[in-house]
């Protein structure tokens, strides 16, 4: 099968049933497409479907492609049938290198001919992953954020196999499904926005480990503080702004001398026994009673109250 226009997709298969594989099967299927859901396991595809129920509210609220129905998804154990018929695969498999390679060695010589093959992975190199696929032109890392049904990142990068064709395409076509891809230039590790975020994650241990900070505080700090401004501009232009009349310059001559000392203590904390329980244990006191799913539903709420906001501005300023 040639490959189809970005915007000519009509059938999308789902590797993985997993919060990652379910949640792209659920943005699909809300945009309107076929979905093939490749289940590791039989037993999976209750919990596949239960996840994609506890999301679809938010996909309504959002405003559902024509069309668009849960009963367009399929489920399967056999990679084969999976991937028969797939215009565009999406891989969402666990986070093991020695996985991966297997998964796209089968893949390599499965998915029609020129069909893209994208990788969820969060961390891990496509040159590595499509070390024993056939064809690892059409190989490329497609990198959501979770929910991959709510957040609008894709961060989108080609291994040295993969055919630069592929990352334009791939990059197109997640943008006419609605998702905001990132074409990023380099295969770094933990791309862009995870790179970002673990440098937080970081310093939250650190500040946990040496008693400076409770993960309650932590959590209080970032959503009343930087985290509804990043969701206006980054981190980057948060500073511009702040700089007032004299911008990024002006911020980097008044606060580069001070930042040096926290700059020089970034490194990796030891993730002692004694941390571990201090994190599971503020964590735990704050979802209470609540459970995984409950938790869920108040992020997404909050999410899809955050996307509307924002789109009400964009198109009041358009
Ligand atoms: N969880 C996150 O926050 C997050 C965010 C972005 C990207 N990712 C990436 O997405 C991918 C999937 O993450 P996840 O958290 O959904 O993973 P997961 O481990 O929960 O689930 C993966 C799914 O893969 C399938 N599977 C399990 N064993 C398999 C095997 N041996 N062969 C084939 N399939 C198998 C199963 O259907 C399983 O549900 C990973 O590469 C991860 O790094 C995760």
């Amino acid at each position: 099968m040639a490959r189809q226009e970005p915007g000519a997709v009509t059938r999308i298969t789902s590797i993985g049933a997993g919060p990652i594989g379910g949640g792209w099967s659920t943005y699909f299927l809300a945009k309107g497409y076929d979905v093939t859901a490749y289940v590791h396991d039989v037993s999976e595809e209750a919990p596949l479907r239960a996840l994609i129920d506890n999301a679809w509210p938010a996909m309504e609220e959002l405003g559902l492609a024509e069309g668009a129905s849960r009963d367009r998804l399929t489920c399967t154990t056999d990679l084969a049938a999976a991937v028969a018929e797939a215009e565009f695969v999406q891989e969402s498999v666990p986070e093991i290198l020695d996985l991966k390679q297997a998964i796209y060695a089968q893949l390599g010589d499965l998915v029609p001919e020129d069909v893209v093959i994208a990788s969820s992975t969060s961390g891990l190199m496509m040159t590595d992953i499509q070390a024993k696929c056939s064809t690892p032109e059409r190989t490329v890392t497609g990198h959501p954020f979770n929910p991959p049904y709510l957040m609008p990142l894709v961060e989108v990068v080609g291994g040295e196999k993969t055919a630069p064709e592929t990352v334009a395409w791939a990059g197109a076509f997640y943008e006419h499904a609605g998702k905001a891809p990132l074409m990023m230039t380099a295969e770094v590790p933990g791309f862009v926005a995870t790179r970002l975020q673990e440098a937080i994650w970081r310093e939250a241990l650190h500040m946990v480990n040496a008693g400076e900070a409770t993960p309650e505080q932590i959590d209080t700090a970032i959503v009343n503080g930087p985290g509804p401004r990043w969701a206006i501009m980054g981190p980057c232009m948060v500073y511009h702004v702040g700089g007032g009349e004299g911008g990024m310059e002006y911020c980097l001559e008044q606060f580069g001398p001070a930042l040096k000392f926290p700059w020089t203590r970034l490194v990796a904390p030891e993730l002692t026994p004694e941390l571990r329980a201090k994190m599971v244990d503020g964590c735990d006191r704050m979802a209470g009673d609540k459970d995984f799913r409950q938790l869920t539903r108040e992020m997404n709420d909050g999410l899809v109250a955050i996307a509307k906001a924002l789109n009400a501005l964009r198109a009041s300023s358009s």
